[in-house]
C-alpha cells in the first residue's frame, strides 16, 4: 500500500499579511537582546551549555524556545533572568548589560515553587511586602491578581489544597504582581496533564493579551510553542546553538481549531525536522528478543 502524504506550504513563503505582521513586530523596542552569548560551565567536567546565541526580543512579543532536553534552554533563560553570568558575549535588557535579577523580570518555573506554609493570597503578598512593606493595599492588590487568574475563591487555600494547574496560576499571579515588563517561563506547564495544560495555554494567551508584557516561554512541546508564539527559537544540541528562528504564520487570535490548519502543520513539521531529523534509510534497528512465542500476525 502506498501512503499519500499531505502537501504542506513552506512556512518561509510568507503571505503579505504575515510579512507585515513581523515587520511591525521588529519595529517595536527591543526588550532583551544577546550578542554572541555563550555559557560554559567549568567544574570537574567542562560543559558548553550554549554557544553564539544572537537574538532580540521585541516589546509585547511572545517568544518560545524549543529544543531537546539538555540543549541549554534553561541556561539561556537563566542568563536573561540574571541568575547566570555569560562566559562569552553579552545579554542586555533594554540596551543595558544584565547585572542580576530585577523586578523588571518575573519568573515561572516547571516545578511548583509556592511556599507551602502560605496561602495562595499570602504567596502573592510575599514579594509585594518585600517591595512595599505590609499594608492593606498589598492585600487588595494580591486579591486583584488572584481574581485575574480566576482563583478568588481559593485565596485562603494552601498549595497542597490546590491542583497543579491552580498552583501554576498562583505562581503566574505572583510573578505578575510585581509588575514585570518581561515574564520568563521555563516549561511552566510541563508537569500538568494534557487537559489542564490546554486550559493553561488558553489562559496564558488571555493574560498576555490583557496586560502589557513580553513573554519568553520554554517548552519541549511543539504544539504548545506553535499555538502560543509569535516567533519560535529552535535550539540544536552539541553545542547548543540556534538552529532556526521561525516566524510563526498562524494567524491571531488563536484557537485550538487551528491545530489542523496547513500553516500550523507546516510549522510543526519544520520544527520536528529540526529537532528530530529522521533518516529513513538508516533507521535504528532495535535488537529483537523473543520472550514469548509470537501470537497472530500484526502487520
Ligand atoms: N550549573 C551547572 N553546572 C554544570 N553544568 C550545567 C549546569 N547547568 C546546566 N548544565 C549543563 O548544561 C547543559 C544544558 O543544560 P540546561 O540549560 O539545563 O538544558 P535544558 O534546559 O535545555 O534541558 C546540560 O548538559 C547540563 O547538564
Ligand atoms: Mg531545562
Amino acid at each position: 500500500m502506498t501512503m499519500k502524504s499531505i502537501e504542506l506550504p513552506d512556512y518561509k513563503q510568507q503571505s503579505d499579511a504575515v510579512k507585515e505582521r513581523f515587520n511591525k513586530l521588529k519595529q517595536r523596542p527591543v526588550e532583551l537582546s544577546t550578542e554572541n552569548l555563550g555559557v560554559t560551565f567549568s567544574g570537574k567536567k567542562t560543559v558548553e551549555a550554549i554557544r553564539d546565541v544572537n537574538l532580540s526580543v521585541y516589546n509585547r512579543e511572545f517568544l518560545s524556545i524549543l529544543g531537546a532536553s539538555g540543549c541549554g534552554k534553561s541556561t539561556l533563560i537563566r542568563v536573561l533572568a540574571g541568575f547566570e553570568t555569560p562566559t562569552n558575549g553579552s545579554a542586555k535588557i533594554q540596551g543595558k548589560e544584565i547585572q542580576g535579577p530585577g523586578p523588571d523580570r518575573g519568573m515561572v518555573f516547571q516545578s511548583y515553587t509556592l511556599f507551602p506554609w502560605l496561602t495562595a493570597k499570602k504567596n502573592i503578598m510575599f514579594g509585594l511586602e518585600l517591595q512595599h512593606g505590609r499594608s492593606s493595599i498589598v492585600e487588595s492588590e494580591a486579591m486583584q491578581w488572584l481574581d485575574f487568574v480566576g482563583l478568588t475563591k481559593f485565596a485562603d487555600s494552601y498549595p497542597h489544597q490546590l491542583s497543579g494547574g491552580m498552583k501554576q496560576r498562583v505562581a503566574i499571579a505572583r510573578a505578575l504582581a510585581s509588575k514585570p515588563r518581561i515574564l520568563l517561563m521555563d516549561e511552566p506547564f510541563g508537569a500538568l496533564d494534557s487537559q489542564t495544560r490546554a486550559q493553561m495555554q488558553s489562559h496564558l494567551i488571555q493574560i498576555w493579551k490583557n496586560i502589557d508584557i513580553t513573554i519568553i516561554f520554554i517548552t519541549h512541546d511543539i504544539d504548545e510553542a506553535v499555538y502560543l508564539s509569535d516567533r519560535i527559537i529552535v535550539l540544536e544540541p552539541n553545542p547548543s546553538r540556534i538552529a532556526e528562528i521561525i516566524e510563526n504564520p498562524v494567524a491571531r487570535p488563536r484557537s485550538p481549531q487551528q491545530f489542523l490548519t496547513p500553516e500550523f502543520l507546516a510549522v510543526k513539521k519544520r520544527v520536528e525536522d529540526l529537532i528530530h531529523p529522521r533518516h529513513d534509510d538508516k533507521e535504528e534497528q532495535l535488537p529483537v528478543f523473543k520472550l514469548t512465542p509470537t501470537g497472530n500476525e500484526i502487520e
